[in-house]
């Protein structure tokens, strides 16, 4: 796999953009305007001026990167693409029109892949004529740091079309663990109550946020504590993903605590709006 198309240049897509090009991929990023084409490309910047700052790669290293991605707005530029990764805005609709639209432009043999973490991909794949040739490909973030991909498969995957996603996740040096098409997947499902375990413990006035995310820190080596973690992905789509797993399963430990809703109401979402178990103000 040698073209790869990446739907959606924000926080996942600038970054799966980016792996794909430090392992020799050409890359074509497609963002919705200008605006949004400028802010991608200035992520991925940021992150290669990141690394060459830490001495892990030199100036003509970032310039190589840098001129195998190609940031368009036009949607056509995906025609040529071997396996396209969608990383759109977690919404049905949207994903379903890109996966229709993908469908029409890219050639037959290509692959469709999308790096949902709620939608299951039997939806999206049943929107094209090549079901077969659909799976999820979820990153985790920051993606060019987590070493994981996991690589979802539906009933109608064809065993080939997975292989070779597999493959290519590994050729970019991720280890590619396989799940079936259900809600949260294997991480998300083990990942989200427990961060909302802790956002229960917190609300009951049980411990204060610092304790706990220390608690975790110190007393089983995670490199966040939970609010941290919570902060870091977001509150908003830490809810979005709790909600789709109680939605399916009907499980309350995947139930949103009230605290978490209210804080996603005031649009306290974390690091991202400067504000969520922490002010990073
Ligand atoms: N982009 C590129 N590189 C980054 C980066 C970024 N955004 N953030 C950190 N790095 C690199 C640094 O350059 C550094 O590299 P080096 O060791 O080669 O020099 C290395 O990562 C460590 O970074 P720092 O020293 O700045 O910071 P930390 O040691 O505190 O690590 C962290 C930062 C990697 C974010 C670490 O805290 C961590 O692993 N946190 C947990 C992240 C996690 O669990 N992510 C999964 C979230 S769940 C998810 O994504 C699924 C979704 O569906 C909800």
């Amino acid at each position: 796999m040698e073209r790869i198309g990446v739907i959606g240049g924000g926080l996942m897509g600038s970054g799966i953009a980016e792996v794909c090009a430090r392992a020799g991929s050409n890359v074509t990023v497609h963002e919705i305007n200008a605006e949004a084409a400028e802010a991608a490309l200035g992520r991925i910047q940021k992150s290669l001026a990141r690394a060459v700052e830490r001495e892990k790669l030199d100036e003509a290293g970032r310039d190589d990167i840098l001129s195998r991605i190609d940031i368009s707005t036009d949607i056509s530029e995906q025609s040529d693409r071997q396996l396209v990764i969608e990383a759109a805005t977690e919404n049905e609709g949207l994903k379903k029109e890109i996966f229709s639209e993908l469908d029409r432009i890219v050639g037959d043999e290509a692959i469709l892949a999308s790096n949902t973490s709620s939608i299951p991909i039997t939806r999206l794949a049943a929107v094209t004529e090549r079901p077969g040739k659909v799976v999820g490909l979820h990153f985790f973030n920051p993606v060019p740091v987590m070493a994981l991909v996991e690589l979802v498969t539906t009933v109608l995957t064809d065993d080939a079309a997975a292989t070779a996603v597999a493959s290519y996740a590994e050729s970019l040096g991720k280890t590619v663990i396989r799940a079936k098409d259900r809600a949260g997947f294997i991480v998300n499902m083990l990942l989200i109550p427990y961060m909302i375990g802790a956002v229960r413990m917190y609300e009951a006035g049980f411990a204060s946020a610092e304790d706990i995310d220390t608690g975790m820190k110190l007393g089983a080596n995670h490199p966040m504590g939970p609010l941290e973690l919570a902060d870091f992905v977001g509150l908003d789509t830490t809810k979005f993903v709790a909600d789709v797993l109680f939605e399916e399963f009907k499980d309350p430990a995947y139930a949103s605590p009230p605290l978490l809703t209210r804080m996603v109401e005031a649009g306290l979402h974390g690091r991202k709006t400067g504000r969520g178990f922490y002010d990073y103000k």
